[in-house]
């Protein structure tokens, strides 16, 4: 990869190839839960700084954070009179950016009909914030099944690792990482056994996604465990629940959104999705067992390698903010990392000359519990023999 090209998928400010790119789609900007109406949060995403509120009825704003005004800051203002007021000189303005009060100004000026806040559409779905940060008609904010069905249990996570976005993505793609990284020992505790050994996988990109399935023998004969993992432009890896046959985590979906913060920032959200019968079973609580002890490593910069958040941590960080991947020599291996750049590259492609990048749903009747269908096409296509049927619809 030469220099250009690696400045082509990691930039997101305004004006960028990958920046106007992601700027198509509806991203995801904070979790339902982290905003209410009693505290405005000061934001940054693709570059951005931006203001996040909720307003008295619940509507969610995304706007600029400086009042046009005289530029005070709106996070220090207050929710109220059907927006947020500045607290400089009580500006208010609602979430569409309408500036709805100047106290300070004559009864009957219009002065407050020529000044605009400018916001960002946001929609809420399935405990998540959605933002379109780009300029023109949105396009349909994607009915993925596990942001809307109702049969189970939504729970969020997630965490800021300080390196480009583009380095979390490719790490979707790597199921070598895992056996090495994430498959030691520590501290006298086995690593999850199906870390345990470097699989055997196969890379397959279609036009809108790219998925590894990788298989290490099962423990009885006949039996195998798999794992499939799949990068969706342009942020999105989705991982169907378990790999073991007749695993108990099996109806799980596992989703990560990795977004951009900036060039050198990200925001991972997670959520696992856990379909209603899984938590009757009580089937899904990992057994308790004692934490180990921290393992703090690293000259510069330390992290704690008997976690997987550290361990991950000290790889992706380590590689530097960006890194120079002119510098990389790739192997067999590195397949899927390959497959995520060749996706998201083509779609920034695409996107220049003015096309729809994939994954942008125009039409609304194709916006109908939208799914990833890794699993189901390989159960299809009998290339997965144990899997337990993970795909239930609940309609709407
Ligand atoms: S600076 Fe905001 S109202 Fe004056
Ligand atoms: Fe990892």
């Amino acid at each position: 990869m030469d220099h250009a090209e690696n400045e082509l998928l990691t930039r997101v400010g305004p004006g960028t190839a990958a920046g106007e790119t992601l700027r198509k789609y509806w991203l995801p900007v904070g979790l339902s839960t982290e905003i209410n109406s009693d505290a405005p949060k000061l934001v940054r995403w693709l570059g951005e700084d931006l203001l996040l509120f909720r307003d008295e009825i619940g509507r969610v704003g995304l706007t600029e954070p400086s009042c046009p005004h005289r530029g005070a800051s709106l996070d220090y203002g207050w929710i109220e009179a059907g927006g947020i007021r500045c607290c400089y000189h009580g500006w208010v303005f609602d979430v569409n950016g309408r500036c709805l009060e100047q106290p300070g100004e004559p009864p009957d000026s219009s002065f407050k009909d020529k000044i605009r806040l400018k916001a960002y559409p946001v929609r809420e779905l399935g405990g998540l914030l959605w933002a379109y940060l780009g300029s023109g008609q949105p396009p349909e904010l994607p009915n993925y099944h596990f942001l809307v069905r109702d049969d189970g249990e939504r729970r969020f996570s997630g965490y800021v690792r300080e390196c480009n976005y583009m380095q979390q993505l490719e790490n979707a793609l790597d199921p070598v990482h895992a056996t090495i990284l994430h498959g030691r020992p520590v501290h006298g505790f086995p690593a999850a056994p199906e870390w345990m050994e470097t699989p055997d996988f196969n890379v397959t990109a279609t036009d809108s996604m790219a998925y590894y399935v990788a298989r290490r023998k099962g423990p009885e004969s006949g039996t195998e465990w798999h794992r499939e993992v799949a990068y969706v432009p342009p942020i999105m890896v989705v991982h169907h629940g378990g790999s073991l046959p007749g695993d108990s985590v099996a109806e799980m979906v596992d989703v990560a959104w990795r977004m951009p913060i900036d060039d050198y920032n990200t925001r991972t959200f997670t959520l696992k999705c856990l379909p209603g019968a899984m938590v009757k079973r009580g089937k899904v609580e990992k057994q308790a067992r004692p934490k180990p002890p921290p393992l703090m490593r690293g000259t510069r910069r330390q992290w704690d390698m008997a976690t997987i958040n550290g361990q991950d941590n000290a790889a992706q960080v380590s590689q530097g903010p960006i890194v120079d991947r002119t510098r990389e020599h790739l192997g067999h291996s590195d397949r899927g990392v390959i497959q995520v750049r060749k996706l998201w590259q083509s779609a920034i492609e695409r996107s220049l000359q003015g096309e729809d990048p994939p994954n942008l749903i125009r039409n609304p009747t194709q916006n109908h519990l939208v799914h990833v269908d890794v699993v189901e096409r390989l159960v299809k296509s009998g290339e997965l023999r144990n899997h337990v049927p993970n795909i239930v619809y609940v309609s709407s």
